[in-house]
């Protein structure tokens, strides 16, 4: 049976995927609905068509699943910040796993039991962003700062979001209110005119911190030195704002110049023992309780395994090496971000850390020399969503080195790579799922 777009078909919620969607199924065709569960029976929407697959929206519930709860955001279906507020966080956790157990099955020449271990839970659900960067438009006259609506660029303005820390929703409002009536000039990406663009937080949760930094197009942001003065002295644990200016067209959000206006432009963290520096450019793992829970895992690995000399690849500050630098006898951290280099290097020296050494370059360029030194026996690889680049995947699988752990926040590009490894004959032992961002489909 053919399908249009805009057709409405009546459906019943098997199961939910990775990247947030419930699955039903028509004439054995899969078709992907946003912000539906498990049990739902819905009049759907076909919005597009795929090869092999349509997605779809709810027009109308014929019986909502008993796993749905009332979110506690007002905003849940609009704003693109979560996914699953609309579940217990007991449910979410079961819905992960069963997301990476299906991803491990899809793993080829899988003839023997992964051990796949329980989910690691988070302990705080909410406001638990360590980092926030939202774009301002506006809309009607009326300043909005807020995430985008899921696949758009429509600003949805925040009132009160339920991920970060309430500090920065105060914050934000003060922002909005002082631009609005002082009429700051506010950036159009349709027209390119205009200079706000974002606003952004980087927060030391252990150490109460807060970098806040701007993006404007221009150098100059008239009228906003008040708003600076009034910030500081209402919220204390501002230590530093920043004018970054990105000139550019497109989604990069910062540009390559900068301004401090008042501090510094980072803030400390801590995570056990170590303290870290982290610039607002820097990287950093965004919720940072279940990032000292991630790094046990991979301390306890190294302990295990008797690692002794590690290569720390995609190593952003170099923090999971430094937080494990007691366990093993040396680490080299390869790292293309300079900003990330120059804080690890601190970070060093902060923590009294002599057998950590980083790599400025990219990955592929430096493997070969780093893996010229045989007795590498431990590869931690922890690269952006796209997954290790394609030459260091097969260069690694080639080298047979004893240990590779490999931490991902995309289960879709880790298989992929998972599956060039067991070609060339490596296992995998364990699967440790820890759950870095509650109330979204991200694992
Ligand atoms: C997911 S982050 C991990 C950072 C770090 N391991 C941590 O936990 O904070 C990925 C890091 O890889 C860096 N990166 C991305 N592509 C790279 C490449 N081709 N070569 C080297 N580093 C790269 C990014 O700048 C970023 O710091």
């Amino acid at each position: 049976m053919v399908f249009f777009e805009k057709e409405i078909i009546k459906l019943q919620i098997k199961t939910l995927v990775y990247r947030g969607y419930g699955l039903g199924f028509k004439q054995g065709l899969a078709i992907f609905v946003e912000y539906s569960v498990p049990g739902d029976i819905v009049d759907v929407e076909i919005i597009t068509k795929k090869k092999g697959y349509l997605r779809a929206r709810i027009k109308r519930f014929h019986k909502r699943s008993s796993q749905r709860i009332k979110p506690k955001c007002k905003l849940f279906g609009r704003c693109g910040g979560c996914d699953w507020q609309f579940m217990p966080y007991e449910t979410q956790l079961l819905y992960k796993q069963e997301i990476i157990t299906d991803f491990m099955n899809k793993l080829k020449g899988f003839q023997y039991n992964i051990n796949i271990n329980k989910i690691v839970k988070a302990d705080n659900t909410f406001f638990y962003r360590n980092k926030v960067i939202l774009p301002v438009g506006k809309d009607d006259n009326e300043i909005s700062i807020g995430f985008y609506k899921k696949g758009t660029h429509k600003i949805i303005p925040q009132v009160k979001c339920y991920l970060q820390p309430d500090i920065v929703n105060s914050i934000i409002q003060d922002i909005r209110i002082y631009c609005q009536i002082a009429n700051i000039s506010i950036y159009n990406e349709n027209n390119r005119k205009g200079n706000l663009r974002y606003i952004g937080f980087r927060l030391g949760m252990k150490l109460n911190e807060i970098v806040l930094f701007l993006v404007t197009t221009l150098k100059k942001l008239p009228q906003i030195t008040h708003l600076y003065e009034l910030l500081i002295q209402k919220y204390p644990s501002i230590v530093g704002i920043v004018q970054n200016i990105n000139t550019q067209e497109g989604n990069y959000v910062l540009g390559k110049s900068e301004k401090i206006h008042f501090g510094r432009s980072y803030i400390y963290e801590q995570i056990g023992n170590k303290k870290f520096k982290i610039d607002y450019k820097s990287f950093f793992q965004i919720n940072i309780e279940q990032t000292e829970k991630l790094y046990n895992i991979v301390a306890n690995i190294l302990h295990k395994e008797h690692s002794k000399l590690v290569i720390d690849a995609y190593c952003g500050t170099g923090s999971i090496g430094m937080y494990c630098a007691d366990i093993v006898d040396q680490i080299i951290g390869i790292e293309n971000n300079p900003q990330s280099i120059i804080d690890g290097n601190e970070n060093l020296y902060l923590n009294n850390v002599h057998n950590y050494r980083f790599i400025l370059g990219k990955i592929k360029d430096q493997i070969g020399t780093v893996l010229s030194d045989k007795s590498v026996d431990t590869i931690i690889f922890d690269p952006p969503r796209i997954g290790i680049d394609k030459e260091v995947i097969h260069y690694v699988a080639q080298r047979k080195i004893k240990n590779i752990i490999y931490i991902s926040c995309d289960p879709a590009t880790q298989i992929r790579d998972l599956n060039i490894l067991l070609k060339f004959g490596y296992k995998i032992e364990n699967v440790y799922p820890i759950d870095m961002f509650p109330q979204t489909y991200h694992i």
